[in-house]
């Protein structure tokens, strides 16, 4: 396999592709491989599904894709478990497969980010095998968190730290001899062993797992719980039942710990001995957007996903709050602003905007649809005209809902078997895309699908969206060519907010010359409001009389 690196020369169309800092402005979409399209028929997504479909992904009009694991791992954790950092699932294809896919990425026009899962490994990772083969003592358990439990006969867990996914953050190892023996720390599940970052080796590996990559051709990692390598020395008991708001505003002794900072430094000096631009971004869950940014310093990495901005409900005053908050804190650092709506964690955008707000970001319940639909267009349109980056989620652009009625015996999320921490239910935003109206799995693959599609996909497929007036679909489309045509969307770092009534949000942004109006009517009634210059593109269906009709979204620009 030869190496290859990203800023070869590329024969794609995608005018970001080659200019410099593309990654401040970039449009981002998540491919979930388990889920985007089947190209050997198993039933589970694969990476020669995913470069079946790039022409898909250009036509968009996305500059880069984010691919979340495809890496060796028993899929405790659908790939946030991996085995083996430098080889492919057999599930997902073979090494070969993956350069493929990377210079195919490329040919598109494309950029790659691939997923990074530093905070833990598998349990059947080489070192946690070993590290329990060999028993007390081993040198390997140092790069883990091993420790003897209280109590009298060590039964009782080392700390008081609890699971994300639910029950404690620790799990009792039985020695060689049959014995009880030592705990280790999982912040996840009980095969996600956390590593220990105060290990050298640690870090050592995962420099050198960069380099593997970088070597490969990828343009970034995605760094999966970037906010959690290092943990506050001696592990101190935290002493509440509350601890997994994760952005409730208070300090956690195992999330943002100022020590990962320093890893954050090291791995940029590797990446900055690569060309082309090459980034980073942070899947960091912290208190405050204003401690989000300072994993994305000017020598840390360059994005941060905006976490609040995903969890703001939709209301134009909360809206505008975070808005200014998200933008005040990253130009204090002078990184882009990142805004995302969906993934592959949380209930999608179209379902929790169907419900009333408050209820979190796993849902079960299907709410008002044509509702959430409407708002979820609006909400697009939104994002997609603030200054920054923006990600979009595999499907978002089909306007899919969430599953919310698969049956328990289907799933596959551990937090559902874990039943705690995050309600359990994100396999409802993984089910497969529907590529066609028909067919087995709607065009998925050709041997079905490895969680369930509802009945009516295929009503939401690109077949029968394409070209169709109005689809949301059709809506990303339009919008995505806008973004590359007009220099006012995404540029800059900063709105310049318009009066307006309650519930209404406008703003204008400036860039070369041109002028672009962005308006939202968050609320369920049309408001007397009217954008300047010419209608580029709306949600819905503007009226003739002036008015924003309810939740939605619309675009004027001028000259
Ligand atoms: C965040 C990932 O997005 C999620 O899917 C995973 O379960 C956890 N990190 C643990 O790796």
């Amino acid at each position: 396999m030869s190496q290859h690196t990203a800023d070869q020369p590329q024969s794609g169309t995608g005018p970001a592709a080659t200019s410099p800092g593309w990654w401040t402005e970039a449009i981002i979409y998540q491919v979930y491989p388990r889920s985007f399209a089947d190209g050997d028929g198993d039933g589970m997504g694969d990476l020669e599904g995913v470069r079946s479909r790039l022409p898909y992904l250009r036509d968009l009009g996305v500059d880069a894709v984010w691919l979340s694991p495809f890496y060796a791992s028993p899929q405790a954790d659908a790939g946030y478990d991996v085995a083996d950092y430098r080889a492919v699932d057999p599930v997902f294809g073979t090494l070969p497969d993956a350069d493929a896919l990377i210079r195919d990425v490329h040919a598109h026009g494309l950029r790659i980010i691939v997923d990074l899962v530093p905070n833990h490994s598998s349990e059947q990772h080489e070192w946690f095998r070993r590290a329990l083969a060999e028993g007390p003592g081993s040198a390997l358990r140092e790069r883990y968190h091993f420790r003897p439990g209280r109590g009298a006969g060590g039964e009782l867990p080392p700390n008081d730290w609890e699971s994300v996914f639910g029950g404690p953050a620790w799990t009792r190892t039985t020695d060689p001899d049959g014995t009880p023996g030592d705990w280790y720390l999982h912040l996840f599940a009980p095969e996600q062993p956390d590593f220990d970052w105060d290990h050298p080796a640690v870090g050592d590996e995962f420099r050198s797992i960069l380099r593997f990559w970088l070597d490969m051709g990828v343009d970034g990692f995605r760094v999966d719980v970037a906010h959690g390598l290092v943990k506050a020395p001696g592990l101190p008991d935290l002493g509440t039942r509350e601890q997994l708001r994760l952005l409730d505003g208070e300090a956690k002794p195992f999330f943002d710990q100022d020590g990962v900072h320093e890893v954050y430094r090291s791995w940029r000096t590797v990446l900055d001995e690569y060309p082309g631009e090459r980034i980073f971004v942070a899947e960091a869950w912290t208190p405050t957007i204003e401690r989000t940014a300072r994993y994305v310093r000017p020598d840390e990495l360059h994005q941060a996903f905006n976490f609040p901005y995903l969890t703001t409900p939709w209301d134009a005053a909360e809206l505008r709050t975070i808005i200014d908050r998200s933008l005040d804190a990253m130009r204090s650092v002078g990184a882009p602003t990142t805004w995302v709506l969906s993934n592959h964690d949380v209930t999608r955008h179209a379902t929790r905007f169907a419900n009333p707000p408050g209820l979190g970001t796993q849902l079960r319940s299907a709410g008002d649809r044509e509702l959430g639909l409407r708002r979820a267009r609006a909400a697009t349109l939104l994002m997609l005209a603030l200054p920054g980056s923006a990600y979009v989620y595999q499907g978002e652009e089909l306007g899919l809902p969430d599953v919310v009625d698969l049956p328990d015996e289907v799933r596959e999320d551990p937090s559902f078997f874990r039943a705690a921490g995050q309600d359990g239910f994100r396999d409802g935003c993984r089910v497969p895309i529907p590529w066609t109206v028909d067919g087995t799995s709607y065009g998925f693959g050709s041997g079905g699908s490895w969680l369930p599609q509802p009945a009516g996909w295929g009503e939401l497929s690109v077949r029968s969206q394409t070209g169709v007036e109005g689809s949301t679909l059709e809506l990303y489309r339009a919008a995505l060519a806008a973004r590359r045509a007009h220099p006012a969307l995404g540029a800059g770092d900063r709105v310049q907010w318009l009066d307006a009534p309650a519930g209404v949000l406008a703003f204008r942004r400036t860039a070369g010359g041109r002028d672009l109006v962005c308006a939202a009517n968050t609320t369920g009634a049309p408001v007397p409001w009217t954008g300047p210059g010419t209608l580029l593109l709306s949600s819905a269906p503007l009226g003739a009389d002036g008015e924003l009709p309810a939740d939605t979204t619309a675009w004027w620009t001028s000259p």
